[in-house]
């Protein structure tokens, strides 16, 4: 017997930055991602007759008609079901998000993880992590094409990770805290079109293309060291070398290399873009709480959308992560 569902279920996710390794991670590299707990997703599941009905800030109607960009969700609902032995219907999801789309943030795996917790509590079903991955990468390959379950893996903990594809993560010793400021073109980057360009430069410019792969896995090893030394100085750098590899790529912009260049006039130890680029946010590492909120002055001064501050440590293994400014 099934039991009967929960009038009220509730699932969530948080957002994520990728702080050095993107795109080449989907080459086999390492990537260093940190939970952005500032925004984040809730999928509310409440009882109701009939077919499945939708209600988001992108969307308000019945699943089947959801448009062709927003699949990923439906499918993610769909194959939830069904994993669940449940029909996709006598339910209403409401999905409230804080994640702006498209901007390197994980929205997307933040969206599909948030609904697929909910509707494990709707059912009254016990969630593994290996189903809710197996479900939130079915969603993440309709948004990114082939992922490399970075994303997912990084909204849905609560420690900075190292990730490599095909791996299960590992956390990431911090010796220092530090401070980020993470600043929003307010572009909207297509991550599956940035992921497809670099696999079209891999068959034409080889050589380039694989160099600057194999720089930024390198480049993330120096990260872990500078990470677990607590040296800010060489993360900085590292940040910087980074984005030259993101630039020689293709994946930065115009108005990306503007934030970035605002942050380094600024005194940022480094700063690059994080996650598929092409529009959305960059980062930028702070001296200190006071520098951090100069700078984010600095970005809205030069015409960045949105802004926030947020510093990530350990305190004696337990990780930190505070919100000092934004949402
Ligand atoms: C997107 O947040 C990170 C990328 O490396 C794509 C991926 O790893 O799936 C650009």
């Amino acid at each position: 017997m099934l039991e009967l569902p929960q009038q009220l279920a509730i699932g969530s996710a948080h957002s994520k930055l990728i702080l050095v390794g993107e795109h080449a991670v989907v080459y086999g590299e390492p990537a260093i991602a940190l939970p952005f707990p500032s925004i984040h997703v809730k999928s509310i599941v409440q009882p109701n007759e009939g077919p499945v009905l939708l209600e988001s800030s992108f969307y308000v109607g019945p699943l089947n008609s959801i448009p062709e960009k927003l699949k990923g969700i439906a499918t993610c609902i769909k194959q939830t079901c069904k994993k669940l032995n449940r029909e996709p219907n006598g339910f209403r999801m409401h999905i409230k998000s804080t994640i702006p789309i498209g901007r390197g943030l994980g929205s997307s795996a933040a969206i599909a993880t948030a609904v697929v917790r909910s509707l494990y509590h709707f059912f009254n079903e016990p969630l593994s992590k290996d189903d809710l991955l197996e479900l939130v990468h079915m969603a993440e390959t309709y948004a990114h094409g082939s992922p490399s379950g970075i994303d997912m893996e990084a909204v849905t903990s609560d420690a900075p990770i190292w990730f490599e594809k095909d791996k299960r993560s590992k956390k990431v010793d911090i010796k220092q805290a530090f401070h980020i400021v993470v600043a929003d073109t307010g572009r909207i980057g297509d991550t599956h079109a940035a992921v497809s360009s670099i696999k079209e430069k891999y068959k034409s410019i080889t050589d380039q293309t694989k160099y600057s792969i194999k720089s930024l896995g390198h480049l993330t090893k120096e990260a872990k060291r500078a990470l677990k030394d607590g040296d800010l100085d060489a993360l900085g750098d590292i940040l910087n070398r980074a984005q030259d590899e993101l630039v020689h790529l293709g994946v930065s912009d115009a108005g990306i290399d503007y934030l970035v260049k605002v942050a380094r006039q600024a005194g940022a130890l480094g700063a690059k873009l994080t996650g598929g680029g092409r529009g959305g946010c960059i980062i930028a590492l702070a001296k200190h709480a006071v520098h951090a909120k100069k700078l984010a002055e600095r970005f809205l001064h030069a015409g960045a959308d949105q802004t926030w501050h947020f510093q990530i440590g350990s305190d004696e293994n337990q990780y930190t992560t505070t919100t000092v400014s934004g949402s």
